[in-house]
């Protein structure tokens, strides 16, 4: 493990370390004095069972806290809100299979998992447990639930188990567990000093008073981008269409509902963001007419109702840009890459994320997952696989932060 990066990123960092009723829990303190050394302070959150392995004494020695075992703590009745709420991060090491359960279904039973609750820093988690409990279907279901959530569930290792059996469980070295947390550190905090303006959601183009054109646009791969923007560090606002979502605390919210309420907020924040990431599903086009009141049938088989096209926000926006780095999408349905690159280059944009609406498998509006294509002016080109939208979120400002903000965006057309 390279020590300078340690002290880059886990110095003067607040980490919860959650110790469950594993034989690896001995192994914690090994890591909690790994991170000790690194400059992070270590709050100790411990299993009932997990004390039946490790006392608690060990571990307030080396951390210099005290350590909560219980949600009736009496010196701090509400350790499950004031310790995540200072965390800049949550490592469970090791963590049992129960633990997986319960964190996967949300269930709140003990100290440590109803901490989860209120954690809205990143979640690490490292598992130990014998080989055949790890395959076992319900535990993969767990994992998989919690890494589509975007917590880092660290796969055990294969070796010796407790049970003398070889296989995988092993909980992860030392050196991997405290690399884990290290990097998600180093992420959390690159988007630091960025104004970031996300748009999301579908708009809704009024008929009349009970009628609206719209699409089928959740908000979801917005409000995942608002999401993961604020964990890495960003000030966020999220102009958002019409969605049953709830934007993650802290994050500056505008509703609006037409396309015209969404330009009108785009622009007003629009000169203080630094990157726009344009999300939403605007409705192309709207009623050129909106009635005042219900239009009624009055015998008609047929009606003719006359739209006319809506403002391109983004286009608009990107002709007063002054430094801003701008980010599109591009929903298509056939001929992805040549759609996704014309508008890449007639909306004068940085990067664009095409994704293919149609896709079977997961993907598309209102899923949890989505697979996507980001295309830059400088012609890179990045696959990302079908993934949750909140990791794919991640990937979005891993590459908007690597072509554009590290290397400043050269404009070239495109062919
Ligand atoms: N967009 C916008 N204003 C509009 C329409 C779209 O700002 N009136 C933005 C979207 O938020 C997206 C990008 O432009 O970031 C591309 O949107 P998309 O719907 O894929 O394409 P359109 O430009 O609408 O073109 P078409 O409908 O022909 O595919």
């Amino acid at each position: 493990m390279d020590e300078a990066r340690l002290v880059t990123h886990l110095s003067g960092k607040r980490v919860v370390l959650g110790v469950t009723g594993s034989i690896a829990a001995y192994k914690a303190v090994s890591v909690l004095r790994a991170l000790r050394c690194a400059g992070a302070t270590v709050s100790v959150v411990m299993t009932k069972a997990a004390t039946k392995f490790v006392t608690p004494r060990t571990f307030e020695v080396l951390s210099g806290e005290r350590v909560v075992t219980d949600l009736f703590d009496a010196h701090e009745p509400m350790a499950h809100l004031t310790i995540p709420e200072r965390a800049d991060v949550v490592l469970v090491a090791p963590a049992t299979a129960n633990f997986l359960a319960k964190a996967a279904l949300g269930l709140a039973d003990d100290v440590l998992t109803t901490m989860l609750l209120s954690a809205r820093c990143p979640v690490i988690v490292a598992p130990a447990m014998d080989g055949d409990m790890w395959t076992h279907p319900p535990v993969v279901q767990h994992v998989q639930t919690l890494r589509s959530r975007g917590v880092v569930v660290l796969d055990p290792e294969v070796g010796p188990l407790a049970s003398g059996q070889i296989a995988q469980g092993r909980l992860s070295e030392e050196p991997k567990i405290v690399a884990a947390v290290d990097s998600a550190m180093a992420s959390r905090c690159d988007w630091q000093n960025q104004v970031v303006l996300v748009s999301a959601g579908p708009t809704q183009e009024p008929i009349d008073p009970v009628r609206f054109l719209s699409n089928r646009s959740s908000g979801k791969m917005g409000y995942a981008i608002a999401a993961a923007a604020k964990a890495r560090g960003a000030e966020v606002i999220l102009v958002s269409g019409p969605s049953s979502l709830s934007p993650e605390p802290g994050i500056t919210t505008v509703r609006v509902n037409t396309a015209a309420e969404m330009a009108d907020a785009l622009f007003r924040h629009f000169p203080t963001c630094t990157v726009l990431i344009m999300a939403a599903a605007v409705a192309d086009f709207r009623p050129k007419e909106s009635f005042a009141q219900k239009v009624k049938k009055q015998g008609k088989t047929d009606m003719v109702l006359e739209l006319e096209a809506t403002p391109d926000i983004l286009a608009m926006l990107s002709a007063r840009r002054t430094s801003q780095i701008m980010v599109g999408f591009a929903a298509e349905t056939e001929h992805i890459l040549s759609h996704a690159t014309d508008k890449l280059n007639a909306k004068g944009l940085d990067l664009i994320v095409a994704n293919d609406v149609t896709q079977t498998g997961g993907g598309g509006f209102g899923s949890d997952d989505n697979a996507a294509i980001i295309l830059s002016a400088r012609g890179e080109q990045r696959d990302l696989g079908l993934m949750s939208k909140r990791r794919l979120a991640d990937e979005i400002l891993t590459a908007v932060h690597e072509l554009c903000l590290v290397r400043p965006c050269q404009k070239v057309l495109v062919q």
